[in-house]
């Protein structure tokens, strides 16, 4: 093997992307998959992939310092991706501390663990840390984020994110620790846990139930196809400059309420349901406390310096996406019923060395 990578919460929505393109592109890299199976996680998510000969799946939890100890040294990793994290804002605001004892202990955890394994031979490594604009704060009705844009975190779930940020930059300056990090706006595609918004909505049209839409609906986001941002992380992680940081976004912004409403459209095209019928389910409900109005990327500088555009637009991924959801209805079933660690435990009992 060329290369032995370590990425983090590769059971999870983008982490499976990641893994999947890793594995399947790079034969001659050993990919390793750290994750702890959280309720996010799910090895479903890679049933396609989990036999290949460059993949090793490991149990555990980046809390767990003595543990990522030991990992280091079982497989003398060249470079880590991280994306290990607890992912919902709503979950944040509800159960603040989770969030920082994952991503910001975590963090620190494997920093830790990186920067003494390869202490005085780091020249050849490479720490890629996978990060939110949700660290940039909330846009009014114009501009955009961008790489220079200060730091204004307003939710539990970002400003855990971005206080990882600045631990993994503070390796860099102090420990000499190549890094790399980005950040990257909404990613929608398959694999994506129904507590958001695409997904929710999906599921929830699907069973004929209300669409619950927060506060006015008109809170803006912009979304990335997560293959595209899986293409993103591969290029910056071999291409990108030591130290820096790269945005990445679809530039593809759309307003809760009209992303729902052609959600509602798509759907009953493809379920066969009268043109409308769908719309009928929208209800406004109480509003996210801390709710930010908007994010958009200028992405710019990766497009510039490493060429990367997105590969399809809205319309195109929003198809394959409805598509896949309604093509992988057990999925989106066992995920929802927690049935996937029952799958877990019949996968790997007694077989802790896949
Ligand atoms: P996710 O919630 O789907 O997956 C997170 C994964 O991390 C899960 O597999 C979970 O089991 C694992 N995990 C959680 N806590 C862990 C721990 N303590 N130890 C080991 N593994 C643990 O998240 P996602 O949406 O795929 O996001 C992945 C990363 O990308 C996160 O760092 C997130 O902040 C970032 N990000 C997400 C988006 C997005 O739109 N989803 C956009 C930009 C950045
Ligand atoms: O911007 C990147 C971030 O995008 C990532 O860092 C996060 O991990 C990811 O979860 C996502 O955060 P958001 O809060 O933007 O995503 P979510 O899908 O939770 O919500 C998208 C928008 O939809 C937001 O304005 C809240 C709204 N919403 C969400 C849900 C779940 C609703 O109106 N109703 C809902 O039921």
């Amino acid at each position: 093997m060329k290369k032995t990578l370590l990425i983090t919460g590769g059971a999870g929505f983008i982490g499976s992307h990641v893994v999947r393109r890793f594995i399947t592109r790079y034969p001659d890299y050993l990919i390793v998959n750290l994750d702890a199976l959280t309720y996010a996680g799910n090895l479903e998510n890679l049933r396609d992939v989990a036999g290949a000969p460059n993949y090793r799946f490991e149990k555990g939890d980046i809390r767990d310092q003595a543990f990522l100890k030991a990992l280091f040294e079982k497989y003398a990793f060249e470079g880590v991706i991280h994306l290990a994290a607890e992912s919902h804002v709503d979950r944040s605001i509800s159960n603040p501390v989770a969030f920082v004892e994952t991503n910001v202990m975590g963090t620190v955890n494997l920093l830790h663990a990186a920067a003494q394994a390869w202490k005085g031979q780091s020249e050849d490594k490479r720490f890629y840390h996978v990060s939110t604009d949700e660290v940039y704060g909330s846009l009014g009705e114009e501009g955009f984020f961008t790489e220079t844009t200060p730091y204004d975190p307003r939710s539990p779930y970002s400003a855990s994110k971005a206080s990882s940020d600045h631990f993994v930059r503070a390796w860099h300056h102090t420990y000499d620790l190549p890094v790399v990090l980005s950040n990257c706006s909404n990613n929608y595609g398959p694999y994506h846990f129904p507590e958001k918004l695409i997904p929710l909505m999906i599921h929830n049209i699907r069973q004929q139930k209300a669409l619950p839409v927060y506060g006015d609906g008109k809170y803006t986001r912009d979304w990335l196809w997560v293959e595209d941002h899986a293409s993103a992380i591969d290029l910056i992680f071999h291409k990108g400059r030591n130290g820096e940081t790269y945005n990445i976004g679809g530039n593809n912004e759309w307003k809760n309420i009209d992303l729902v409403e052609k959600l509602c459209d798509i759907m009953d095209e493809l379920l066969g349901r009268t043109p409308g019928a769908s719309r009928q389910l929208i209800t406004f409900v109480k509003d996210r406390p801390g709710h930010d109005r908007r994010y958009a990327i200028d992405a710019s500088k990766l497009r510039d310096e490493l060429g990367w555009t997105p590969s399809i637009n809205f319309d195109e991924g929003f198809r394959r996406t409805a598509q896949w959801y309604l093509d992988n209805t057990e999925w989106l079933e066992h995920v929802a019923s927690g049935a996937y660690q029952q799958y877990y435990a019949e996968q790997y009992e007694n077989n802790d060395e896949r």
